[in-house]
């Protein structure tokens, strides 16, 4: 008997995704609107996928950062340092976030204080962070155009490749 299962499909995974923690961050950016106990619980729920998806991603990521220096295009080199950027900023800000917590840490019984070089951190990593996801959303925008295109209107064909694909080590070994 023939299976009936549908394979899942990678780019629509990878879309949806990429849309809830794009959503998820944007709440964030502005607690007054959300509440801090939403505020820091979402944005911890984000970190925790961010880290999940870096760590499914590790060989990729080793791939390309060995590459970076060999024979690869500069667009796809900008791509990476945007990335690296955008995740630096993203760890300070969650750092700086638990370092500041109101709800969250001192539910585990950790209270640190509202130290104001913290709060500061907090705020310059958010605006810094704010800005290279738009230059981020900005540099994927073909691939999110045609994707949302191919998987609304099934017109057949493959979605053109992410930026960051085209970075990838060998075919074979991009496992996303
Ligand atoms: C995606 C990550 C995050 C972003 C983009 C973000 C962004 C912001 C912004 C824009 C503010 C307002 C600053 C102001 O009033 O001028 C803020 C405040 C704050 N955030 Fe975050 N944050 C993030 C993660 C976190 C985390 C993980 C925590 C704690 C677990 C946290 C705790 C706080 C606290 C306690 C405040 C101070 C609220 C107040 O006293 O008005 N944040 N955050």
């Amino acid at each position: 008997m023939a299976s009936t299962t549908r394979p899942v499909n990678r780019n629509l995974v990878n879309l949806l995704l990429d849309a809830a923690v794009f959503v998820a961050f944007l709440a964030a950016t502005a607690p007054r609107f959300t509440g801090l106990a939403i505020h820091e619980w979402l944005s911890l729920a984000v970190a925790a996928v961010v880290v999940t998806h870096l760590l499914l991603h590790w060989s990729w990521i080793v791939g390309v950062t060995r590459r970076f220096f060999g024979r690869v295009t500069w667009g796809s080199r900008v791509n990476y340092l945007l990335n690296a950027l955008l995740f630096v900023a993203f760890t300070i800000v969650t750092f700086t976030g638990v370092m500041i917590s109101e709800v969250a840490m001192p539910l585990f019984g950790v209270q640190l204080g509202h130290d104001r070089l913290w709060m500061q951190l907090h705020r310059l990593a958010s605006d810094a962070a704010v800005i290279l996801i738009g230059l981020h959303v900005a540099l994927h925008w073909r691939w999110i155009v045609s994707t949302t295109r191919k998987l609304l209107f099934r017109a057949g064909g493959r979605p053109s490749p992410r930026p960051s694909d085209l970075a990838a080590p060998v075919a074979h070994e991009v496992n996303r």
